[in-house]
């Protein structure tokens, strides 16, 4: 079956600039061929499916005909295994049935003590004023909460300098973020093996970990401890390389994911500085000048903020493509798409539609007031992807976005380094290429 319209010859320009810069390319491919349509990308065809009715189709209505595992998602495989975001079917169901109760509230709130305690000793050395990249200063910050919350590692402990998971995880992580045609070499000193290095020194590390767990019967509040002992329905409970896998899979997904979303705010604060006044009006009238409490972050206590929080997830979702492969044709909008395809949706290019999303390049956090975000359609705004497989770490990541920016607006004031041009670097999620170049002033 031929594959829709679109650019389906081979071109390296268009791959080289489809890698640096694809949301252009993806605008482009919506307004000449309508919303289904194929990008050649290399040797490979690609169909992207947009808008709000495309998303709606491929999270919601008809899902179960697309599969993560045989998607782009496999590359995934040699570092976390068969965790959630590399699996299909029952398997897949009856994981996440098991990893639910990781997510509920009082998980959550035990969470909240743990990114607080972070927060304010990251924040301890900047109350003198600094210059510094507050992206590589936030991606820190978030890989020792999620050790914490994760693995229930104390990240200032000895223990944990000594097996310094996070620094292997960063390297392992490097790899999905280089160029598509370095990721095919293979042999010694490429990126591919540096990966495996670094997953074998994990996989030993969160082993012994696991099975000191076991001998010692020590239950914490980290989700290793639950997944340790959860069982689902049938009192199944997961293997050591299940409970490695799926462990290995919440790192991946929440570490880029909130690293980035709380950079992208704090950018277009420095650029709009009468949002940040309003959004210290509000910590002034709901928190009156006291830390947040579990209360505050996790309720409705502060609306702005949320408005905040729902526009830079529109126009910087940093899971910004959903990659899927069909199982069987199918036709959407009147186009037909066959079956063994590569098909992915793209909420950065869904958010990006001005028939949607007025003036889309413009930071307007009021359009997601209760009523203006009631009359959006159906599969518009989809940050968290959608249907049954929609974040399961979207609760903890919102938790972590509002945490650490109501603790930095709070404390530092900050501007951008004058001669700063943001720049989009798109692997694995979407996030600033050359950091975040912040002057901060403690308040
Ligand atoms: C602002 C933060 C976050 C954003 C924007 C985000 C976004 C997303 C999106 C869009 C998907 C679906 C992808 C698709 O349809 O192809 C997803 C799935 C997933 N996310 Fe997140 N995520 C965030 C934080 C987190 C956190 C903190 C965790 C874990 C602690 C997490 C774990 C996962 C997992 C495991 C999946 C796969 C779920 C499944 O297939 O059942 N995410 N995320």
């Amino acid at each position: 079956m031929p594959y829709p319209p679109g650019w389906l010859d081979f071109s390296l320009s268009r791959t080289i600039r489809f890698a640096d810069q694809p949301l252009p390319i993806l605008l482009r491919g919506y307004e000449q061929f309508g919303p289904v349509f194929t990008v050649r990308v290399l040797h490979e065809l690609i169909v992207f499916l947009i808008g709000p009715e495309a998303n709606h189709y491929i999270t919601v209505s008809n899902a179960s005909n697309f599969l993560w595992r045989e998607s782009h998602f496999r590359d995934l495989a040699a570092l976390i295994g068969d965790g959630l975001l590399t699996t299909d079917g029952e398997f897949h169901r009856r994981s996440r049935q098991i990893m639910l109760p990781a997510f509920h509230r009082q998980q959550l709130e035990a969470a909240v003590d743990v990114m607080l305690s972070e927060v304010h000793h990251a924040l301890q050395p900047l109350a003198k004023g600094a210059q510094l990249d507050m992206y590589a200063w936030l991606r820190r910050l978030a890989l020792r909460i999620a050790m914490r919350a994760l693995f229930g590692l104390d990240p200032h402990s000895q223990d944990a300098r000594r097996l310094d998971a996070a620094s292997l995880f960063e390297q392992a992580l490097a790899f999905y973020a280089t160029p598509y045609p370095m990721r095919m070499l293979r042999g010694p000193r490429t990126p591919w093996a540096k990966l495996v290095s670094a997953a074998r020194k994990l996989n030993h590390m969160i082993y012994r970990e696991i099975a000191q767990r076991r001998a010692s019967h020590q239950r914490g509040d980290d989700v290793l401890s639950l997944l340790l002992h959860a069982t689902d329905q049938d009192g199944a409970a997961l293997s050591d390389s299940q409970v490695r896998d799926q462990v290995l899979t919440l790192l991946f997904a929440g570490h880029d994911t909130t690293t980035s979303t709380v950079s992208f705010m704090l950018y277009e604060l420095c650029r709009n500085p009468n949002v940040t006044q309003r959004l210290l009006a509000e910590q002034d009238r709901v928190l009156k000048g006291q830390t947040p409490t579990a209360q505050h972050l996790l309720g409705d206590a502060m609306p702005y903020l949320e408005l905040v929080l729902d526009e830079t997830l529109r126009k910087y979702p940093p899971a910004w493509i959903g990659p899927r492969r069909s199982i069987d044709a199918f036709e959407l909008e009147g186009v037909s798409v066959p079956g063994d395809a590569h098909v992915n949706y793209s909420s950065w290019a869904s958010h990006h539609l001005p028939h949607v999303f007025p003036e889309p390049h413009r930071f307007i956090p009021e359009r997601f007031t209760a009523q203006a975000k009631a009359a959006l359609p159906k599969g518009a705004y989809v940050p968290f992807g959608g249907g049954s497989r929609t974040c399961i770490g979207m609760r903890f990541g919102q938790l972590e976005v509002r945490t650490l920016a109501t603790e930095i607006v709070r404390h530092l004031s900050f501007e951008l380094q004058p001669s700063f041009q943001l720049s989009i670097r798109q692997m694995p999620t979407i996030s600033p290429k050359r950091g975040l170049p912040l002057t901060v002033e403690a308040r």
